[in-house]
Formats: structure tokens, C-alpha cells, sequence
């Protein structure tokens, strides 16, 4: 999924589409975050949507957070359409937002205890563990607070 692959910023059409990829997958479906819920949290204040495409149609996004904690920049969701996992997306919409927050200096993001295969690909990209939220979205699970340095 390489070359072909662009990211820009979210047109109108593409909310509904992020937001029932978030509802029916794996963390958010643990997470009690159903559609309202998804529709609601890709349009709070202070966020700004990216969509990834190839041919026009999409495939992943990520949702941005600008000042989102500690006054640093904050990833607040990332996910890629199940058919398309696995081949790069999550990777270059990683990169994306480092690229986006550019001299920032530092970039976090959430990650559910339960979430293995996305502690796995943050960790790959150099995210260290900093700290974690007990019973955070749900009894019974943490959410995992990551940061990285940014240049
Ligand atoms: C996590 C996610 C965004 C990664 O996107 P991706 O395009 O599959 O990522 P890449 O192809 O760049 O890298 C694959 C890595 O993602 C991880 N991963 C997590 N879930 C995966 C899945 N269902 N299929 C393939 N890889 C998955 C793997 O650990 C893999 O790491 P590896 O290459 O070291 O084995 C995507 O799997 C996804 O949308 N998952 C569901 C939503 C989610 O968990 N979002 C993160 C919330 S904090």
C-alpha cells in the first residue's frame, strides 16, 4: 500500500465512514464507544481529522488533537478499515501526525491495556510507556499513556 497511499485532510463524507469504522472494531466495541459515541468524538473541539486513501477511497484515519495533553499534541484515534490492516496505513498515518507536529516536541497517545496489536506497532515507532489510567473508559481496563520525543 506505498506509493498510492495519500493522506489529507477529512472532507464532510468521510466522518460517518471513520466513525462506524471506530464502532465496529476492536478497542471501541470493548470500550462501550458505539456510533453516537464515535460520530461525537471525531468532531470535539480542538481535533482535526485525517483521512488515508488509495484510488480515491478510504482506508484509515487519524484524528489529531493539537494541544491535547499537557498543552503537547495528542493522537486521539487512529484506525485502518479491517480489509486493509497489516500493509503500512497505521505506519504512514503515524508518521503523518510526527510529520504534522514537526518541532513539537513531544507527541502521546492513549492505548487500551487489552490492545496488544497496537502496543506492538507503537512501540516498533519508538512510543515509550509513561504512564496509565485504572478503570479509565471501563471497569477493568487501563488505558496506557505513550509518548515520544519529537525533532
Ligand atoms: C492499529 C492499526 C491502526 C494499525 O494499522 P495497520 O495499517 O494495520 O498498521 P501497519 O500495517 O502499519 O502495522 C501493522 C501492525 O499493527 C498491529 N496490528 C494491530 N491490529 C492489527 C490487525 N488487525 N491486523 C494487522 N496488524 C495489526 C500489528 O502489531 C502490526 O505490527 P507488526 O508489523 O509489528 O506485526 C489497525 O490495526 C487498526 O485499525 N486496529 C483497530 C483499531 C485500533 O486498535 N486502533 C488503535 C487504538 S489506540
Amino acid at each position: 500500500m506505498g506509493t498510492s497511499l495519500h493522506i489529507e485532510a477529512a472532507a464532510p463524507d468521510d466522518y460517518e465512514w471513520c466513525a462506524r469504522v471506530m464502532a465496529s472494531t476492536e478497542p471501541w466495541i470493548t470500550l462501550c464507544r458505539y456510533l453516537e459515541e464515535c460520530r461525537a468524538a471525531l468532531v470535539r473541539p480542538g481535533t482535526e481529522l485525517f483521512v488515508a486513501r488509495t484510488e480515491d477511497l478510504p482506508v484509515g484515519f487519524i484524528l489529531l488533537a493539537s494541544y491535547g495533553l499537557a498543552g503537547s499534541p495528542y493522537i486521539a484515534s487512529i484506525a485502518v478499515a479491517g480489509d486493509a490492516r497489516g500493509q503500512g496505513v497505521g505506519s504512514r498515518l503515524l508518521r503523518f501526525a510526527e510529520e504534522h507536529f514537526a518541532g513539537r516536541g513531544h507527541i502521546f497517545l492513549c492505548v487500551s491495556s487489552f490492545n496488544q496489536g497496537a502496543q506492538q506497532l507503537y512501540r516498533r515507532h519508538g512510543y515509550e510507556f509513561v504512564g496509565e489510567l485504572h478503570d479509565y473508559v471501563v471497569p477493568g481496563h487501563s488505558e496506557l499513556i505513550l509518548h515520544k520525543s519529537l525533532p
